[in-house]
């Protein structure tokens, strides 16, 4: 079986999340997906919350016979990875700037941990620009995330913010 986790904050999940996730699906059997339990962050969902988007937003992509599951992880993901007995970690890169801070923490894991590797895969062109940070803050200002995000997460956004409230999330 090989098996990776696909670690993030998925706050909110974004359709370029789930473009890693279909990708990654050809290379393993089966994926966990792992909601980062950190309320300091000031997240505009809770981990509740993301998961059950997750649940109901994964059914929709093609993944062929690997199997997504949904999980919380509260500290080092690592840790996380050796108890889960998985030794692959899956990340996406969009542009040259993600690749600094995704060496940075690839290094770090791997000197924590030298059983569990990082494997990148690159985002597709049409999502090398969406972030949950971005579109959360055009959303509170009031812009179209159109495309970004499935629509259920956009309605849940919706539900969090109302019409016309305009507020930041970090
Ligand atoms: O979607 P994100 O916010 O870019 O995901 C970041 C995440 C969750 C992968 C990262 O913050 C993480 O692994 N946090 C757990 C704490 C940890 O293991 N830190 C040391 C690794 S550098």
């Amino acid at each position: 079986m090989r098996r990776a986790i696909f670690p993030g904050s998925f706050d909110p999940i974004t359709n370029g999340h789930l473009d890693i996730i279909a990708r990654g699906s050809k290379l393993f059997d089966e994926i966990v997906i792992a909601v980062l339990n950190n309320p300091e962050k000031n997240p505009m969902f809770t981990v509740e919350e993301r998961i059950d988007m997750l649940n109901k937003v994964l059914p929709a992509i093609e993944t062929g016979n690997c199997v997504l599951t949904v999980e919380d992880f509260q500290g080092l993901l690592v840790e996380y990875a050796i108890k889960r007995e998985i030794y692959a970690i899956l990340r996406g890169i969009r542009a040259v700037s993600d690749y600094e801070y995704e060496l940075q923490m690839a290094l770090m894991n791997r000197r924590l941990e030298p059983r569990v590797e990082t494997v990148f895969l690159m985002s597709g062109e049409a999502f090398s620009y969406i972030s949950s940070r971005l579109v959360k803050q055009v959303f509170g200002l009031g812009g179209t995330i159109d495309g970004f995000v499935p629509s259920l997460v956009e309605a849940k956004m919706r539900e969090k913010l109302g019409h016309t409230e305009r507020m930041k999330y970090g």
